[in-house]
């Protein structure tokens, strides 16, 4: 029965996935991401030198690395203990408001069909950079790489991690 099955099931994925190359890719990173305030890693993560993982401090834990929550940016700029920012940091401290999350538009995602986490890629010692580019250096983040398969594949053959379909494909 499984040597009828498995083939079956196999190219039945394949097939699927193949259509889905053809297609539109809406998952593609995007050039072009708004933020609703005009966030800057490179004057945080670059010339103020704060560590990727202090405001991304899920990334070596759990599948997301997420974004920091305000509490994260009151924590620098609530007191004014960072000058400058009257026009960011009215809200943050207005406690006549209630209190509000951020809303940031995401850059990278990836389609539905693929597992990511962070987890075993920061374990491995994988610098963000190698898939996100130089960072630190962008006022906004831009996608340097195309993450597609080619992208996984090329590093996981030099790295000698798996290429195993169902490790990456549900
Ligand atoms: C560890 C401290 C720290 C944290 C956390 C932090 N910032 Fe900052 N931020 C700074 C410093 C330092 C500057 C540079 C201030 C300067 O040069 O006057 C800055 C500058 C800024 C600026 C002004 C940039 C410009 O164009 O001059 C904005 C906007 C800003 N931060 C937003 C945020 C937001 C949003 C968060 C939370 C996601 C955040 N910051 C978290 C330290 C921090
Ligand atoms: C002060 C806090 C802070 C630090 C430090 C920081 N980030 Fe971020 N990061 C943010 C915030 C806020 C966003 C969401 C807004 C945006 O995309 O600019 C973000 C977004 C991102 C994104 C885009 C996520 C997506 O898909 O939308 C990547 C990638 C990223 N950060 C990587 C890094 C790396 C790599 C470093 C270290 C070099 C770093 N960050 C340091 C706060 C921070
Ligand atoms: C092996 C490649 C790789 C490395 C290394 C990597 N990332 Fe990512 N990152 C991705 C991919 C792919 C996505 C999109 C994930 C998705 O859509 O499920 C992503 C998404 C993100 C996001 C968006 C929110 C989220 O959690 O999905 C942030 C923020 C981020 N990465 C930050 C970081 C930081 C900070 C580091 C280093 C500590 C890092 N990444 C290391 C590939 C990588
Ligand atoms: C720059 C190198 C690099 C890139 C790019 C990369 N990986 Fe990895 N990946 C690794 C390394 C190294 C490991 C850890 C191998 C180990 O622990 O044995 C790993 C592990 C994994 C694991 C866990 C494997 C297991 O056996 O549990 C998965 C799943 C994974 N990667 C998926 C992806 C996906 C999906 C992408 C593309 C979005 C990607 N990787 C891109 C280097 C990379
Ligand atoms: C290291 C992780 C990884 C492994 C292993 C992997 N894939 Fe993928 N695959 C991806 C990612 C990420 C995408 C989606 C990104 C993209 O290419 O658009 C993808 C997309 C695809 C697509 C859609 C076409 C395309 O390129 O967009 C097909 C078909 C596919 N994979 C088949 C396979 C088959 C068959 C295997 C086993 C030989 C396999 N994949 C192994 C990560 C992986």
């Amino acid at each position: 029965m499984n040597r009828i099955l498995i083939p079956v099931a196999l190219a039945t994925f394949v097939g699927g996935l193949t259509v889905l190359a053809f297609s539109q890719r809406p998952w593609a990173p995007r050039q072009d991401v708004e933020q609703p305030i005009p966030f800057s890693h490179r004057i945080h993560a670059g010339v103020n030198k704060i560590p990727c993982q202090y405001c991304h401090e899920y990334a070596r834990r759990s599948q997301t690395s997420g974004v920091p929550p305000v509490q994260r940016c009151v924590g620098c700029h609530g007191d004014a203990l960072v000058g400058g920012l009257q026009p960011v940091t009215r809200p943050w401290t207005d406690h006549a408001q209630p209190p509000f999350e951020i809303r940031w538009n995401r850059v990278y995602t990836l389609p539905d069909f693929v597992k990511f986490t962070h987890q075993p890629h920061i374990w491995a010692g994988v610098a963000c950079q190698e898939c996100h580019g130089p960072v630190e250096t962008m006022d906004r983040v831009e996608p340097v790489h195309e993450i597609n398969m080619g992208f996984c594949l090329s590093c996981h053959e030099k790295r000698g991690a798996t290429q195993d379909c169902f490790v990456c494909h549900h």
